[in-house]
């Protein structure tokens, strides 16, 4: 990390972070309205930036916002916010948000006056040794509102923090009584007997998941569809995937464990391919 202030970009300009502000009428604020994209460098590049920023142009479609600036402009930003606050070869987290902006009345908005601003920061991964104990996940009913989008709205995973510090989870998983969905901040995949399978209904499609199941697709049968609780408990393997941890095995939902309760053996293979990728990876 630079030595000098972090540089946010705000509305069409790069100021210091710590002079960044948005009006307390902004609906991101008020209402928590608005959407977001969290994206990491790999060798100080943003890593697949393309998909990205076309997840944040769908998820700004559907909730009836409009991202201000082309994918070249948003792309030079970053190159610029990269270059002014990190010069030591650090890896960053980069995150995207758009808000529906200043509003009146707190519940009207004007699409051509939307708040958006980037932020690029240290990254934080999961400790080193998660990938070799693997993590436990607190299993909640609860399905996200609006699950293609990726939007401001964390209040559930934020709302049952104590809970899942209390219980030592890593993670909370969302299921809706029957069905698994995917996890707080990532989704979820299982092998059950040989087949590699992973939810496909009412979920953010994941970056990561995306990758992981066209590097698992050369090796393993795989299936995008819909797995009960019950089903996952038989799992032999399990783990997680998101952008800020590539491929973290789970080894118990609550405290259920999942095969022998360690690593499986082909959730490490993935990940071991994930890393390959991600080592040989150019941005287009
Ligand atoms: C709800 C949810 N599901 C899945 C993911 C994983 O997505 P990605 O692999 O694009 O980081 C995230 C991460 O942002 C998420 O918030």
């Amino acid at each position: 990390m630079s030595a000098a202030p972090f540089h946010a970009f705000l509305n069409g300009k790069i100021i210091p972070l710590s002079e960044a502000g948005l009006p307390l009428t902004d609906l991101g604020i008020l209402r928590g309205y608005g959407v977001g994209e969290v994206v990491r460098t790999y060798a100080g590049q943003p890593f697949h930036l393309a998909d990205h920023l076309e997840r944040m142009r769908h998820s700004a479609k559907q909730f009836h916002l409009r991202v201000p600036y082309s994918d070249q402009e948003i792309s030079a930003v970053i190159s610029e916010l990269l270059r002014r606050n990190f010069q030591t070869g650090e890896e960053a987290t980069i995150k995207l948000y758009l808000t529906g902006g200043h509003s009146d009345d707190g519940l009207t908005f004007n699409e051509d006056t939307p708040s958006f601003f980037i932020l690029v920061l240290p990254l934080r991964l999961p400790e080193p040794e998660l990938y070799a104990s693997g993590v436990k996940v607190l299993t909640v009913n609860h399905q996200r509102p609006h699950p293609g989008v990726k939007s401001l709205n964390y209040q559930n995973a934020l709302f049952h923090l104590p809970e899942r510090q209390n219980v030592g989870a890593y993670e909370v998983l969302y299921h809706d009584g029957g069905l698994i969905r995917e996890a707080a901040t990532s989704n979820i995949f299982f092998f059950l007997d040989d087949c590699l399978v992973t939810p496909h209904r009412r979920i953010l499609p994941g970056i990561t998941r995306k990758l992981v199941l066209d590097l698992a697709k050369e090796h393993y049968t795989v299936e995008e569809r819909d797995i009960t609780l019950a089903e996952a408990l038989l799992a032999d393997e399990a783990f997680l995937t998101a952008t800020n941890k590539e491929v973290l095995p789970v080894v118990k939902l609550d405290e259920a464990e999942i095969g022998d309760g360690k690593p499986g053996k082909r959730s490490r293979h993935l990940l071991e391919l994930y890393r390959h990728y991600v080592r040989d990876y150019v941005p287009a």
